[in-house]
């Protein structure tokens, strides 16, 4: 697996925690049901997996190449785009689990849709970005990057990829999944 198709294959597991996401909130919908602490649970697989793993290797190697090496368009769609919105989730995590600690103090519902709005707000930012990389963005990256910029990328992917604590955070964050996906889907 190639860096490009690790992202990719990376994209899959995010969207598997979206769709987790997406049904916790329908049962809060549904029915009245907020679990804190599995809500916890994606927001930890967000920042470590989503965010740590995913968007750091992105930001460090493929996006911070194509920035160097390409100029223009791939600083417009980077800088402009594509980091604005790792910020963003960023955002909306935060404030996902902010209002999962004043849920849990005061349990009203202004604070249970604010659950709601920064779930779905990270829901449907995480959905369009993924589609726009998949789609786009790594598609330019692997057609006008130089041959030595996606050997080194390759490398360094490798690198992170073979690191023992880096490689122990993905097993224990995609058995979270696992988990999660066998109690809500
Ligand atoms: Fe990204
Ligand atoms: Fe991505």
């Amino acid at each position: 697996m190639n860096n490009i198709e690790l992202l990719k294959k990376e994209h899959e597991n995010i969207q598997r925690m979206l769709d987790v996401v997406h049904k916790a909130s329908l049962d809060v919908l549904q029915n009245d049901k907020i679990d804190v602490d599995d809500l916890k649970k994606m927001v930890a697989f967000i920042r470590r997996y989503a965010d740590k793993t995913h968007h750091g290797k992105e930001e460090k190697y493929l996006f911070k190449a194509m920035v160097k090496d390409l100029g223009g368009p791939a600083e417009k769609v980077i800088q402009g785009g594509m980091l604005i919105e790792h910020d963003l989730g960023r955002l909306y995590v935060s404030d996902l689990d902010e209002a999962l600690d004043s849920f849990k103090e005061d349990p009203s519902v202004e604070n249970k849709l604010a659950i709601l709005v920064a779930a779905g707000s990270y829901e449907h930012l995480l959905r369009r970005h993924i589609q726009k990389e998949n789609e786009t963005v790594f598609t330019f990256g692997e057609k006008h990057l130089p041959e030595k910029s996606m050997e080194r990328i390759e490398e360094q992917s490798q690198a992170f990829e073979a690191d023992v604590e880096n490689a122990a955070e993905r097993e224990y964050q995609l058995q979270v999944l696992k988990e999660l996906e066998e109690k809500y889907l």
